[in-house]
């Protein structure tokens, strides 16, 4: 196994099949900054051949878990191919919109993908449009996760709150799922890469949003290194992901690609350790693996507890996914 240099392990790669989405969200790919961005090419980004062998070659060093996302995971072609080439011992997971779940929930479930996280900002129309920059409606989303829920993968809601647009949505997304085995979570608005004109007062705190909702009562971690906090309301579990008030950098395991085949060791970096001229030189798995704990034997990242301290530019998280 591999430790970096806070003794954290790798144990989770959150891989980007593709740096464009379908939606524009204001807080993650503002239009003014995306619509007409250049994008990724083709010859650029890592074929899924190339990906699976990336991830057999970091099975040796602990990985225990793929998260699949993107921009927006569904836009890539024949996903599910993907997904079948995988090693079946991962936990195999995906973070979309849900626009095109509906469409593709069963034949992911059907490939061996365990689980899906949907993001939904609102469950209002209005909400829903402006946050997202879209024409789409939060029924396309919900139907998405009710055919996930059918299909047998395990869904969780995540929910981005940001003062002055959705504070609402805390008690109304909430409430929509009472009753199911969707468990919500509500993300702090982070300052995440340099286009979404973060603003401290923008920031509701996992407390403030606490105070919106009644009955709550703490429960302990999943595991070590999970990024919500979690609550029972009365018998629905709430998650919430505070990492601009509560930074959870310290049992930070996780390590992201970038569709082009970039090595991320945090969210909040500002550059990536190039893999795919390595791969394109048809390294073995052994020089891969080996490549890979030599970026994170050195590993230091600890971004969001050191917020404010650190000044330089971002990554959009577009570009290497959640
Ligand atoms: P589970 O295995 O279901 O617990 O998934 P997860 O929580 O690892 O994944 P998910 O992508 O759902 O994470 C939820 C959100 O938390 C992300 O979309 C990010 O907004 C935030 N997040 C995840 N990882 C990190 C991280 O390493 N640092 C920071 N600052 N935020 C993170
Ligand atoms: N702050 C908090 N969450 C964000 N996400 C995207 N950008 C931000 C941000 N600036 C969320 C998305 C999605 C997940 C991938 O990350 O809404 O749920
Ligand atoms: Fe697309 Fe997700 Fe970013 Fe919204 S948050 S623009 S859905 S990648
Ligand atoms: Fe991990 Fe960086 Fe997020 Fe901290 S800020 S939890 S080191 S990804």
């Amino acid at each position: 196994m591999v430790r970096d240099a806070h003794n954290r392990p790798l144990r989770d790669l959150r891989i980007s099949l593709t740096d464009r989405c379908n939606m524009r969200c204001r807080y993650c790919m503002p239009r003014e900054h995306f619509d007409g961005h250049d994008f990724l090419a083709k010859k650029e980004i890592l074929s899924y051949e190339e990906l699976s062998n990336v991830v057999e070659s970091l099975m040796p060093l602990g990985l225990s878990k793929v998260r699949l996302t993107g921009g927006e995971p569904l836009l890539r072609k024949d996903i599910c191919s993907f997904i079948k080439m995988l090693p079946k011992e991962l936990d195999i997971a995906m973070t979309t919109n849900g626009i095109l779940l509906e469409r593709f929930a069963q034949d992911l479930a059907d490939s061996g993908l365990n689980r899906v996280t949907v993001s939904l900002d609102a469950v209002d129309v209005e909400t829903f449009q402006a946050m997202g920059d879209t024409d789409e409606t939060p029924e396309t989303v919900l139907r998405g996760i009710e055919t996930a829920r059918k299909a047998g993968l395990n869904v969780k809601v995540n929910t981005v709150i940001r003062a002055g647009y959705n504070e609402h949505s805390v008690k109304m997304v909430a409430d929509r799922f009472v009753g199911s085995d969707v468990i919500v979570r509500y993300i702090e608005f982070m300052d995440v890469g340099e286009t979404n004109s973060w603003n401290d007062d923008e920031v509701i705190t996992g407390d403030m949003m606490r105070n919106m909702l009644e009955n709550l009562s703490p429960i302990s971690a999943n595991h070590v290194g999970e990024v919500a906090n979690r609550y029972l309301r009365g018998s629905q579990e709430i998650g919430f992901i505070e990492s601009v008030s509560k930074p959870f950098c310290g049992d930070c395991n996780r390590a992201r690609i970038s569709a082009d085949g970039s090595l991320y060791t945090c969210l909040f970096a500002s550059k990536g350790n190039d893999l795919k001229s390595l791969i394109r030189m048809n390294a073995s798995q052994e020089q891969i693996a080996e490549a890979v704990r030599s970026i994170w034997t050195i590993r230091d990242d600890a971004y969001s507890q050191n917020r404010g301290l650190v000044d330089k530019e971002k990554v959009e998280m577009s570009f290497i996914g959640g």
